[in-house]
């Protein structure tokens, strides 16, 4: 139950455990663990091996039919993922005689290793035969009910760590914080491997059945840095907030051992990056949500100081389109996670393509990104819980300025221009503990939008993506529906929406666009509209009354200025949340890391 409490915000439409201890008992409750738990306090099970899951819901609606694990027979399974021919395979099923109970796409796995199983062998053997059935990706925890001594466990494409207790039990999970209370030494399975936890300990093979034996492989064990404390509340009230407030440290761990004096040294790229880095001539950035927000704003850094062009992608879209590709194109992917399938899909296919080799920007060191990349920045942000993304997309910044200052050194940045991003990038955790002092008037400003409906968010240049990731953040956890424009796009449409009392929120640095930037906000002022702008102290901007409320930050350093302004917007959508009563750390629908197309 502790492992299913700290996987929740991968998915928390259901959740359910089933426990072998001659027969199987099995509860499952729609909604969080917390609902399972009062199930079990009621009526507690025991058993030796068992499975336990927390949903999302792809096939079939949240209910408690469609909630894991799933039975079929003897077997019983957990499964995260997505299995394509899994109607061909209900067909074939229902015509063998097999019942349905869910519409889930996991029920045809169970059925399709009952089906082996039926026919003979092992629990191994009928997994491993089933397997050449199914079209998809998944991560597959299976019980046999009549040889309950041993959980076999599937990776493909869907991430899973094994993990050896201090108690003497074998574990499982797909990610290592859910087992950071037994072990902190994992085996991570590769793609293809089957695995065999049981008493008598861990076998690991490859998937290919060959002369009808399963090939044994070894798997090292990682030891993982992280304690089981990194994900407690401490003295805050949502782990978002706690995030927040982590983000001058998450910054300064993020620069750890990055800055040399005033210069970034190729090195932070591992060894022999400097050829690398002279060989590129431009950037491909591939991404989703937050990340590929954060890959917005660095497009204007690699274009700006490395003179790179610099093309940015949702990852679910570059991986349908056909590639044009520069030559001395340099692939970055971008995610927290590093198990988003759309982005890992996208690396996959630049790996086929004529791009020089690809750099992950990541969070997590255990993830399939960084394995599967041929070059790695790790942010260093520690975890992140919330659903919603803050402390990981401002350490990605910094990780993305790190990276187009090693490009900037080939194109001739002049050492004073690098000596001062260096000095930006040194002074930017007192910067953020400035803007983190702003709370309180935010907190005040928030009552003015529970009872809203819609929010504009307006940048231009580098912040239109900062109002990108401010509307983004308000819309996940608030529920409003806000939208974020280039300022200057404005009058192309949007402007139709204001009318008296529409709450705008502005980024106003104090930067070359500045006064276009106020151009555009007297639009919107001459049609009623409510103007919250979030300005430099340079900048010039006076509140009047209700109708402009002008919040004051400290970031004059421009390159930096994005990563500044990012906070006031979490604050922002954090305190509307808190107003509206909203599950602020996971939000209604979502998922932390989205492992399903
Ligand atoms: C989910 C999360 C977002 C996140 C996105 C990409 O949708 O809810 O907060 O930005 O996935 O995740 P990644 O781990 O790849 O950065």
């Amino acid at each position: 139950m502790e492992g299913l409490r700290r996987l929740e915000y991968r998915g928390y439409d259901s959740a359910g455990v089933a426990l072998v201890n001659g027969g199987v008992r099995r509860v499952r409750k729609l909604g969080k663990v917390a609902e399972l738990q009062s199930a079990l306090d009621a009526d507690p099970c025991a058993g030796n091996a068992g499975v336990a899951h927390t949903r999302w819901a792809t096939h079939g609606a949240p209910d408690e039919a469609n909630a894991h694990p799933h039975i079929s027979g003897r077997i019983v399974i957990v499964h995260n993922g997505i299995i394509e021919n899994y109607e061909a395979l209900k067909k074939t099923q229902t015509e063998r005689g097999f019942d349905f109970t869910s519409e889930t796409d996991t029920e045809v796995i169970a059925h399709q290793i009952m089906w082996h199983l039926s026919r003979g062998g092992d629990l191994l053997r009928a997994v491993s035969l089933a397997l050449k059935d199914l079209k998809g990706t998944y991560a597959l925890g299976v019980i046999d009910v009549e040889q309950p001594g041993h959980i076999v466990l599937v990776r493909n494409g869907s991430p899973l760590v094994i993990g050896a207790g201090a108690d003497g039990g074998h574990y499982a999970a797909s990610d290592v914080h859910a087992l950071l209370q037994v072990t902190t030494d994992f085996i991570v399975l590769e793609n293809g491997d089957i695995a065999r936890i049981g008493r008598d300990g861990v076998r690991i093979f490859n998937g290919e059945l060959e002369d009808g034996e399963l090939r044994p492989v070894e798997r090292a064990p990682v030891a993982t840095p992280l304690s089981p404390h990194a994900i407690e509340l401490g003295e805050f009230d949502h782990f978002m907030q706690k995030e927040i407030h982590d983000q001058p440290c998450a910054v300064t761990d993020t620069l750890e051992g990055r800055l040399l004096d005033d210069t970034v040294p190729d090195g932070i790229l591992g060894p022999g990056a400097a050829a690398l880095l002279d060989a590129v001539k431009a950037v491909q950035i591939v991404a989703c949500g937050t990340s590929y927000h954060a890959g917005l704003v660095a497009r204007h850094w690699f274009e700006e100081f490395a003179g790179v062009p610099c093309r940015v992608e949702i990852a679910s879209e570059f991986r349908y389109r056909r590639q044009v590709i520069l030559p001395g194109t340099l692939f970055v992917a971008i995610s927290q996670s590093g198990e988003t399938a759309d982005t890992l899909a996208a690396l996959a296919l630049a790996k086929k393509c004529d791009y020089l080799p690809s750099v992950a920007i990541c969070n997590v060191p255990e993830s399939s990104l960084v394995r599967e990349s041929d070059r790695v920045l790790m942010t260093h942000a520690g975890p992140e819980i919330g659903v919603a993304s803050t402390k990981a997309f401002t350490t990605q910044l910094v990780t993305l300025l790190l990276l187009a200052m090693l490009l900037g050194k080939r194109a001739g940045m002049e050492p004073a221009v690098r000596a001062g991003l260096v000095a930006q990038l040194r002074n930017l955790p007192s910067r953020l503990e400035q803007a983190l002092a702003l709370e309180p008037r935010i907190r005040e400003l928030a009552q003015q939008y529970a009872d809203k409906n819609h929010v504009l968010f307006l940048g231009r240049g580098r912040h239109y993506p900062v109002a990108m990731e401010g509307a983004l953040k308000m819309k996940e956890i608030s529920y409003i529906h806000a939208e974020a424009y280039a300022a200057g796009e404005l009058k192309h449409g949007p402007l139709a929406l204001v009318d008296r009392g529409m709450p705008v929120v502005s980024v106003a640095p104090n930067d070359h666009l500045l006064a276009k930037l106020k151009s555009n906000l007297q639009e919107v002022r001459a049609r009623g509209g409510v103007l919250h702008v979030f300005a430099d102290s340079g900048a010039g901007f006076r509140s009047e009354g209700d109708s402009v409320v002008v919040i004051e930050l400290n970031a004059p350093e421009n390159a930096v200025a994005p990563i500044v302004f990012t906070l006031p917007l979490q604050i922002l959508a954090y305190h509307t949340a808190l107003l509206k009563g909203t599950d602020i750390d996971q939000p209604r629908n979502l998922a932390k890391s989205v492992t399903v197309e």
